[in-house]
């Protein structure tokens, strides 16, 4: 397993078998929701969004922020009153919530940037894949509180959040409460042929 400090074993990747050769990072990154609720350091969030900031981006514009809060310092309980109440109960115990913010426009001419929401979802995977390298959890989140996002985060003019994303210390499913707790395991994917077309898809 890449994630070594993982409290699963391989038997619950049972409903992630691969059809075709491609490095076991990929099916075996997945999104946990027990966590230690021990901090990560500083160095830490530096080595994620290290790794989010090389990802590919539209003109290279780069358009992600990473706005970060860490347990027990004064922006914790801000960012995690952001979140809808189901993803407070598990990640209050999370070691780092990021926020993940892309700017809409262009920097060099304020023009409307398509590609930055595909942009900021590079990031966040390059994120993910660098956590599960460093033995954490990384769990993105939507279900958060969009409008108050900009107030807290205190975003600048053109940038909208994209996801809020929990990164922790690996913990034992047993830890969570019903009905999250058996919910604790890899989910299964779509079929390859049911994804891949030669040519078009009909
Ligand atoms: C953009 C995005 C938003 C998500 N929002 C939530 C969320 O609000 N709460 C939650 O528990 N999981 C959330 N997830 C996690 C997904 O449910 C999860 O990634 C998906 O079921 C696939 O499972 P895996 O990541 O374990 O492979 C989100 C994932 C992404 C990529």
């Amino acid at each position: 397993m890449a994630n070594i400090d993982s409290p699963l074993t391989s038997a619950d990747f049972f409903q992630r078998q691969a059809q075709a050769t491609a490095d076991d990072q990929f099916r075996l990154r997945w999104s946990p929701r027990s966590m230690s609720g021990q901090a990560l350091t500083l160095a830490q969030v530096q080595s994620l969004c290290e790794a989010g900031r090389w990802a590919p981006s539209c003109f290279n514009s780069q358009p992600w922020r990473f706005v970060f809060a860490l347990p027990g310092t004064p922006q914790w309980q801000p960012f995690l009153d952001l979140l809808i109440d189901v993803n407070q109960i598990w990640a209050a115990k999370a070691g780092a919530l990021v926020a993940l913010v892309a700017r809409t426009h262009f920097e060099a001419n304020d023009a409307p940037a398509a590609t930055h929401s595909f942009d900021a979802g590079s990031a966040w995977m390059s994120m993910a894949l660098q956590a599960q390298h460093m033995g954490l959890a990384a769990h993105a989140m939507w279900g958060f509180h969009h409008d108050k996002a900009s107030d807290v985060l205190k975003l600048p003019e053109y940038f909208t959040t994209q996801a809020m994303i929990a990164f922790g210390h690996p913990a034992s499913a047993e830890a969570l409460p019903d009905p999250l707790r058996e919910r604790e395991v890899p989910s299964p994917r779509k079929a390859l042929d049911e994804l891949m077309f030669n040519g078009d898809m009909s």
